[in-house]
């Protein structure tokens, strides 16, 4: 069952939110060190800024989908298509992650591993987005609840 925290357009963008500041700040730092050429800090904030994308948006993603994006196919079947567009950008974000360890494993271009957590900036504040407008802020109230 999910918590009421998703269900809540206000309290769900506010968990977007602060992830999306966090990686987006972290992303910035990560491209002053690249740009400084100073590449051991490079390497050392990329791993953390991985970690952080992991641990926030990708399990977000993992909950809602073994939550709140299973009940709302259950309850609004009429919804189904757009939670399996929502599940898609999900994968995108988590083949984009893996995308930039390989990066990192194999000394590719810092460069390039910048550019990917732009990309992942980009995919996860559209999906964000869409995902407020198109499923929560539209949600049925749950039968027997006052809110
Ligand atoms: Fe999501
Ligand atoms: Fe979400």
């Amino acid at each position: 069952m999910t918590g009421p925290a998703l269900r809540h357009l206000e309290s769900h963008h506010a968990i977007h939110e602060s992830a999306h500041q966090e990686a987006e700040a972290m992303t910035a730092l990560l491209e002053r060190a690249v740009e400084r050429k100073d590449m051991g800090l490079a390497v050392q904030i990329a791993v953390v800024l991985i970690e952080h994308w992991e641990t926030r948006t990708l399990c977000h993603a993992a909950s809602e989908e073994q939550g709140l994006y299973l009940e709302i196919s259950q309850v609004e079947p009429d919804k189904e298509s757009v939670v399996q567009a929502l599940t898609r950008d999900h994968e995108l974000m988590r083949m984009a992650v893996e995308e930039i360890k390989e990066f990192l494993n194999n000394t590719q271009s810092m460069e390039e591993v910048v550019r990917r957590f732009h990309l992942l900036l980009w995919i996860e504040n559209t999906h964000s987005r869409d995902e407020e407008r198109r499923l929560i802020a539209t949600l049925k109230k749950k039968p027997g609840t006052a809110s």
